[in-house]
């Protein structure tokens, strides 16, 4: 016998059924708004950072100290603009707009990942971003390749390919300064006492301050909690700073032999909290370039939709000829 209250709809509980035994979701199939909702804004906000991250490391394309810097520098901005589209298009299968994901771009509604309102004032950034920046997302994306939402998980594979090279040829930049002269390895740890903070504020707000993780831990979009994954980037990394001859900018960090892991000290949530409010040192310039770049597209635009008009004018008038 059924119980009016509490009974819930049919088709809610086959999708969670569906989705805790690992099942995945695919655009056609039912799935709750609320779900639907949640993935919405997590793609979209991960492509707007995929499109936004690529001007911090834009900035130096023109002056990496070499031709090799360059092409590699080049094709790894050119990557995630790539990522970007792959996850719109993701975000697009669920019945978003593009239009109104970008416009909630442009007008500061949307979000996308507080690090990329950092500055990157010396060639050496560009090697901390490629190893911790894109570390962290790696850390991030590679359990999103089993998230419940196919077209999310089929993106991510091939994103966390590509970010992997990204992860190595900031490393490889690091490497180099750390092994180059006084000059260079003091530039090198000074992007490291830049980055590693706002790197671990990737994660997210500590577990007990994150509302929303336990809702998308169910329905299997997110797998690791913020805490986890920060502590797994951690244990990661320090071995890596080591093997540069570098030190992790935090007084607190220890091995914890009892733990099996590092332990480390607290990020300093207030200034998070002030980027995500949008008083980041680059925030207003990072908004201002993509709606520059938005407008001098413009013509592009147009005339994509001109051409495509054009087409079905000219198909109409054959299929009337025929
Ligand atoms: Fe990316
Ligand atoms: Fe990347």
């Amino acid at each position: 016998m059924k119980d009016a209250l509490t009974a819930t709809d049919p088709r809610e509980t086959a999708f969670e059924e569906h989705v805790s035994a690992d099942g995945q979701v695919e655009p056609k199939d039912w799935m709750p708004e609320a779900y639907r909702k949640t993935l919405v804004r997590q793609i979209s906000q991960h492509a707007h950072s995929e499109i936004i991250g690529m001007q911090p490391e834009g900035n130096w394309i023109t002056r990496a100290p070499s031709l090799r810097r360059k092409v590699a520098l080049i094709a790894k901005v050119q990557d995630e603009a790539g990522h970007g589209l792959y996850l719109y298009s993701a975000a697009e299968t669920l019945g978003a707009s593009r239009d109104d994901m970008v416009d909630a771009l442009l007008e500061g509604k949307a979000k996308y990942s507080s690090i990329f309102n950092y500055p990157t004032p010396t060639w050496a950034d560009i090697g901390a971003i490629g190893w911790l920046v894109d570390g962290a997302a790696i850390t991030n994306q590679v359990p999103l390749c089993r998230t419940s939402y196919g077209p999310y998980a089929r993106a991510m594979v091939r994103v966390c390919k590509e970010e992997s090279f990204h992860q190595r040829q900031g490393y490889e930049i690091m490497l180099q300064l750390a092994r180059g002269t006084d000059a260079q390895k003091k530039m090198a740890q000074e992007a490291l006492n830049r980055w590693w903070w706002p790197c671990l504020m990737m994660f997210g707000p500590p577990d007990h301050d994150s509302p929303n993780s336990a809702r998308s831990m169910a329905w299997k979009i997110k797998r690791h909690s913020n805490d986890e994954l920060r502590q797994r980037f951690v244990d990661q990394t320090v071995p890596q700073a080591e093997f540069l001859g570098l030190s992790i900018p935090d007084p607190d960090l220890k091995w914890n032999e009892e733990r099996g892991h590092y332990d480390f000290g607290t990020p300093p949530w207030d200034e998070f909290m002030e980027v995500v409010k949008g008083n980041g040192p680059c925030n207003r310039q990072r908004l201002n370039a993509r709606r520059k770049a938005h407008d001098d597209g413009a013509w592009v635009r147009e005339a994509a939709l001109a051409h495509a008009e054009k087409r079905r004018e000219r198909a109409e008038a054959a299929s009337q000829a025929a």
